[in-house]
C-alpha cells in the first residue's frame, strides 16, 4: 500500500525522507510528498508523476531550507484519484499541522460529514484527510499533539499507520499504528518511523516494532512507546542485518512468497469497510442504480489469464445468490465472436492491473453494445477503472511478483461481495442465507492464514515429484477454475507441463495420456461432488498416475487415496476455492525453486500486457 517515512533530529532531514521514499521505489506508486517543519513553520511539497514521482519532488525541494524534521509519503491510491490534491502530507485548515497516513479509515465519509458541517474546509477526497482535521479541532482544546493524536484515534474505525507533526511542537513527531505496519528506530541523535524497512535502513538497522494500539512520542534521539491507555511499554526491539535488497522482500526469499504472506491481510483490506454493523454491503463507487441491477438479465465476465480463473470461480457463486446467469469470457476472444448484448446485460471486466488491453478492449465492446460496464481491479483510476461505468477496487496493494497470487485472491472476494450486493438489491437471497455468506467471507482472512502456515507439507510433497514433467490439475464445480489456476502457476514459473481439467472430463480424452511419471493434482475439498471427483482419482490411479490429494482437514477417507496429501481448513463449497488455491501457489513455488527458476521473472512473461 502507502509507504511513510519521518525523522526529527537529523540535519538533512529532507534527504532522509527523499533517500527513504526512494528505497520504497520497487512498490510502485503514484504520488509522492513530503513536509517539513522548519523555524516553527509547516511546508509541504507534493506530486503527482507516476513512478517518476521521487525523482520529481527531489526537483521540486531543490531549494528547500534546510530542516531537522519532517515526513514523507508514497501513495498507492486507494481512495480517490493519484492526483496532487490526493497526495500526501495532508494539513488541517490552519496549514499548521501534517500527516502522513498508510491504510484505510472505514468511517471518513461520516467524520468528513461533521468536520464539513463544524466549518473545516477539506481539500481532497482521502480518507486520510479527515484525520489531520480531527487532530486540529482537538488541538484546540487539548493544546497537546500527543493528547490529540491519542483522542482523534478513539473515534476512528479502520486501519492505519500515521505520523504527524505540528508547528506548535517542531521537534515531535507522534506516530500510531493499527493492523498497517509501523516501525520506529534512532540513531546518533534523530529519531525515523517508517512504514516499511528498507525506508530508514540506511541511517538505523535497530528497530522497534510498533504494535497495535500503540501510540509513539519521537523526539530528536528519544522514543517513548505509549499502550492504548497511555501507560509507556517495553518495546519490542529487533536488530535488522538483512541488505536492502532482503529487506524490500520483507526478509523473504522472493516477492511471490512475500505477497503469498501477504493474501490474509489483502482480503481483510478488501472487505474492510464494506459490511457494514448491519451485515449490509457498502460498495465505495457503485455507481448502477439499483433499477438497473433489477433489470440485469444477464452478466458476462471478461478476463485474462488469472484474472480469467478469479472470474471463473465467482461466476459459480453469482449464479446460486443471483439467479442471473453468468458468462465467463476470455478477453482476447469476446467481441470477436458478435456477443449478444444489449441494456439488460451487465459487463464485468477482471483485470488486477486495469490495463490488460484484451480486457480494455472487451470491456469497451461491452459498451459499445449498449451493456452497462463494470470493472474489477486492483489499480485506482487505470484506465478500465475510468471508462467504466462502475468499479469495485480489491485492495491488496502493489504486486511485483509477475505471477500473480494476492491479486487472485481479492478479486475472487471483491466480486463475491459484488455477487451477494446484486443478489440482496435483488432480493434473491434470504437472510439467514446472505447471513452465512457474510459469516463465510468474514472467516477466509484466518482459514488463508492458517493455510499459508502450513507451508511445509506442499513442500515435501512438491520435492517428492521434483523430477516429474506432465501434471494435472482436476477440480469440479467452484474447484475446476481452482485448477486452471493451479496449473496456470505451475507452467507459468516452473516451466513444466500443466493442465487443469474438471474431473468429469477426463474420460472424454484425457484419459489417454496419463500412464505411470504423470502427476495428477486432485482437488477432494467440501463440494457436492466430492464423492465423484474421489472416482476420479480412482480412474487415474489405476493407469498409474502419482496422486496429490488437496483434501479438509480430518478428511481420513478421501486422504488414503491419494499418494501424497496435503489438508487444509475446510470452507463452505463456493468460498473453498479462495484458500485451496494457497497450497497450489506453494506447490507451482517449490517446483520453480527446486529447478532453479526466478519465481519472480518467468522467462517470455510480463506483468501487464498492452499488447493485443
Ligand atoms: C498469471 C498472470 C497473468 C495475468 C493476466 C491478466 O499469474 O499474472 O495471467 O493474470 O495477464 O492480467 P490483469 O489481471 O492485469 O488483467
Amino acid at each position: 500500500m502507502c509507504g511513510i517515512i519521518g525523522v526529527t533530529g537529523a540535519a538533512d532531514a529532507l534527504d532522509v525522507l527523499l533517500d527513504g521514499l526512494e528505497r520504497l521505489e520497487y512498490r510502485g506508486y503514484d504520488s509522492a510528498g513530503v513536509a517539513l517543519v522548519n523555524h516553527g513553520d509547516v511546508a509541504r511539497w507534493r506530486i503527482a508523476d507516476g513512478t517518476h514521482s521521487v525523482a520529481s519532488l527531489r526537483s521540486l525541494t531543490g531549494s528547500a531550507p534546510p530542516a531537522q524534521a519532517g515526513l514523507g509519503h508514497t501513495r498507492w491510491a486507494t481512495h480517490g484519484q493519484p492526483n496532487e490534491a490526493n497526495a500526501h502530507p495532508h494539513l488541517d485548515c490552519g496549514g499548521n499541522l501534517a500527516l502522513v497516513h498508510n491504510g484505510i479509515i472505514e468511517n471518513h465519509a461520516e467524520l468528513a460529514a461533521g468536520l464539513i458541517e463544524r466549518g473545516h474546509v477539506l481539500t481532497s477526497v482521502t480518507d486520510s484527510e479527515v484525520l489531520a482535521h480531527l487532530i486540529e479541532e482537538l488541538m484546540e482544546t487539548t493544546g497537546s499533539l500527543l493528547t490529540s493524536v491519542q483522542q482523534a484515534l478513539l473515534v476512528v474505525r479502520g486501519a492505519f499507520a500515521i505520523g504527524v507533526m505540528s508547528e506548535t511542537e517542531p521537534e515531535l513527531i507522534v506516530a500510531a499504528r493499527r493492523i498497517s505496519p509501523l516501525i520506529v528506530g534512532r540513531s546518533q541523535g534523530a529519531s525515523y518511523l517508517a512504514s516499511d524497512i528498507p525506508a530508514i535502513l540506511e541511517r538505523t538497522r535497530d528497530v522497534v516494532i510498533v504494535e497495535d494500539d500503540q501510540v509513539v512520542e519521537l523526539r530528536p534521539g528519544s522514543i517513548i512507546v505509549r499502550d492504548r491507555d497511555g501507560h509507556e511499554v517495553v518495546p519490542r526491539s529487533m536488530h535488522i542485518d538483512w541488505d536492502i535488497e532482503a529487506a524490500q522482500k520483507d526478509g523473504f526469499d522472493d516477492f511471490m512468497t512475500k505477497e503469498i504472506s501477504e493474501q490474509p491481510r489483502a482480503i481483510a483490506d478488501t472487505l474492510r469497510g464494506r459490511i457494514s454493523d448491519e451485515g449490509c454491503i457498502v460498495l465505495d463507487r457503485f455507481e448502477l442504480s439499483d433499477e438497473r441491477v433489477r433489470s440485469t438479465n444477464k452478466i458476462v465476465m471478461v478476463a485474462c489469464g488469472s484474472s480469467f480463473h478469479a472470474a471463473l470461480v465467482a461466476k459459480y457463486a453469482f449464479e446460486r445468490w443471483t439467479r442471473i446467469p453468468v458468462e465467463v469470457d476470455i478477453a482476447s476472444e469476446f467481441r470477436y465472436r458478435d456477443p449478444v448484448l444489449d441494456k439488460q446485460t451487465l459487463v464485468i471486466g477482471v483485470s488486477q492491473s486495469g490495463e490488460s488491453v484484451d480486457t480494455l478492449q472487451a470491456v469497451r465492446h461491452g459498451a459499445d453494445g449498449g451493456a452497462a460496464t463494470m470493472v474489477v481491479t486492483n489499480v485506482v483510476d487505470s484506465t478500465m477503472a475510468r471508462e467504466a461505468d462502475a468499479v469495485l477496487y480489491t485492495r491488496a496493494g502493489p504486486e511485483i511478483s509477475v505471477a500473480s497470487t494476492k491479486t487472485v485472491l481479492a478479486s475472487i472476494v471483491a466480486l463475491q461481495l459484488l455477487g451477494l450486493h446484486l443478489a440482496r438489491v435483488r432480493g434473491s437471497l434470504d437472510d439467514a442465507a446472505f447471513a452465512a455468506e457474510i459469516a463465510a467471507l468474514g472467516s477466509l482472512e484466518a482459514m488463508v492464514a492458517d493455510t499459508i502456515s502450513r507451508d511445509e507439507q506442499t513442500r515435501t510433497v512438491a520435492n517428492a515429484v521434483m523430477d516429474a514433467r506432465d501434471f494435472f490439475f482436476l477440480g469440479r464445480h467452484a474447484g475446476y477454475p481452482t485448477a486452471l489456476e493451479g496449473a496456470l502457476k505451475l507452467k507459468e514459473i516452473s516451466y513444466l507441463h500443466a493442465e487443469g481439467y474438471p474431473g468429469g472430463e477426463l474420460k472424454h480424452g484425457p484419459l489417454a495420456v496419463i500412464e505411470p511419471g504423470c502427476v495428477v493434482v486432485a482437488l477432494a475439498t467440501g463440494s457436492p461432488l466430492k464423492e465423484k471427483m474421489l472416482s476420479n482419482v480412482a480412474e487415474v490411479k489405476s493407469r498409474g498416475a502419482t496422486v496429490i490429494l488437496v483434501v479438509d482437514d480430518g478428511d481420513e477417507v478421501a486422504a488414503a487415496l491419494g499418494d501424497y496429501c496435503i489438508f487444509v481448513p475446510a470452507a463452505p463449497e463456493l468460498h473453498a476455492p479462495v484458500k485451496d488455491l494457497v497450497p497450489l501457489q506453494q506447490f507451482a513455488y517449490h517446483l520453480a525453486r527446486g529447478r532453479g527458476f526466478n519465481v519472480d521473472r518467468p522467462r517470455n512473461l510480463a506483468k501487464t500486457v498492452t499488447v493485443e
